[in-house]
């Protein structure tokens, strides 16, 4: 198939253009690089330029003769979204419906977004299902909901078919330890733990330890950013066989706990990591982990990897790459 990959210089992006060209698809990625690197991109073709750009979004669909757009251009951080919510309508609704309009303009009838399990909220029931309650706590979660909503509406009236895919928390590097999670600009658990581990930082603080979990501290589902790259082959596979428009979460349908992350990483890095309970930040559920059986079933897709290779290539990326890529 011959892909756009939007947002394709940033850490699932990069993971998942290098996958689909890997198995022979033709792959060109668009990327502001505001918060991607070049490097990530390794020798696919690369077009500096932005979402919001219509005209050049055409011209790269039809220079190219674009099939399938993958679209992870966005902004994710949940807590600058609360500080700043018309940045992430702007880019992430604004910039979302530009692409979706130029790409539909331009003829193409496959389109793979990136979701994220914010749109859920706060969930009532565990393991998470998609059909239950969409109730995002915050701008950036409600903007990715926005955005499931208007590919909805464009599949209705104009047959623009796609796939949503409500990532967990994506985490891990590539298996060479050659490609991660930029450590400048994270806010998630393991590059934060990785953070202390390379000494960059001095001690993890753990939000809250008397949560009702199994060990006090909170819950998430930890993805390895290679079975998310893997979610998007699928998708693809499933809208080329002509499959109706779907939704579909990616985790791995297991929680594990801040404890257990952070014990898996002193024993795999051989660091002590020091941390300290401090108390729980507001608005963070006690524990998030996906129901993923559509996925499995629609999809044709399950994880490959638990949290021993997340943490493992993880610490390989973080220990070779403590700065990230611009200090190699
Ligand atoms: N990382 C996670 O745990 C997670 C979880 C759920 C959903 N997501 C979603 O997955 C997608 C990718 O996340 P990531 O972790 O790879 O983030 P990232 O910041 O590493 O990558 C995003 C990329 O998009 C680019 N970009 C942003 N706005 C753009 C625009 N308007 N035009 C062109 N390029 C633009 C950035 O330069 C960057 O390279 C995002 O949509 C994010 O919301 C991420």
């Amino acid at each position: 198939m011959r892909i756009l990959v939007t947002g394709g210089a940033g850490y699932i992006g990069s993971h998942t253009a290098a996958l689909l060209a890997h198995r022979g698809d033709f792959v060109v990625v668009l990327d502001s690089l505001e918060h991607g690197y070049r490097r990530a991109v390794g020798g696919l073709p690369l077009i500096v330029g932005s979402t919001h750009d219509g005209p050049l979004v055409r011209e790269v669909i039809g220079h190219h003769a674009i099939e399938a757009v993958v679209h992870f251009a966005a902004y994710k951080a949940a807590g600058e979204s609360m500080t700043d919510p018309g940045k992430y309508f702007e880019n992430n609704v604004g910039g979302s419906l530009r692409l979706i309009a130029a790409a539909n303009a331009a003829g193409v009838r496959k389109f793979v977004f990136s979701s994220t399990a914010a749109v859920y909220g706060t969930p009532s029931t565990l393991p998470v299902k998609e059909g239950d309650a969409l109730r995002p706590e915050n701008p950036y979660g409600e903007s990715k909901l926005i955005v499931e909503q208007i590919l909805k509406w464009y599949d209705a009236c104009h047959g623009l078919r796609s796939v949503a895919l409500r990532y967990f928390n994506a985490a891990g590097a590539a298996l060479d330890g050659e490609n991660g999670e930029d450590p400048r600009q994270v806010a998630n658990l393991i590059p934060l733990v990785m953070k202390v581990a390379t000494g960059r930082a001095p001690v993890l603080r753990v939000f809250g330890a008397d949560y009702p979990t199994k060990d006090g501290s909170g819950v998430r589902d930890y993805i390895h950013v290679l079975d998310l790259a893997e979610a998007h082959a699928r998708a693809l596979d499933f809208l080329a066989a002509d499959k109706p428009s779907d939704v579909f979460n990616v985790g791995t349908g297991q929680g594990a706990s801040v404890f257990e992350v952070l014990e898996a990483a002193r024993r795999i890095s051989g660091q002590d990591i020091p941390a300290e309970i401090v108390g729980r930040r507001p608005g963070d559920p006690a524990a998030v982990f996906a129901d993923n059986r559509k996925a499995r079933e629609g999809l044709g897709w399950s994880p490959r990897y638990g949290l021993k290779e997340i943490i493992s290539t993880a610490w390989q990326w973080h220990r070779r790459h403590p700065d990230g890529f611009d200090q190699v």
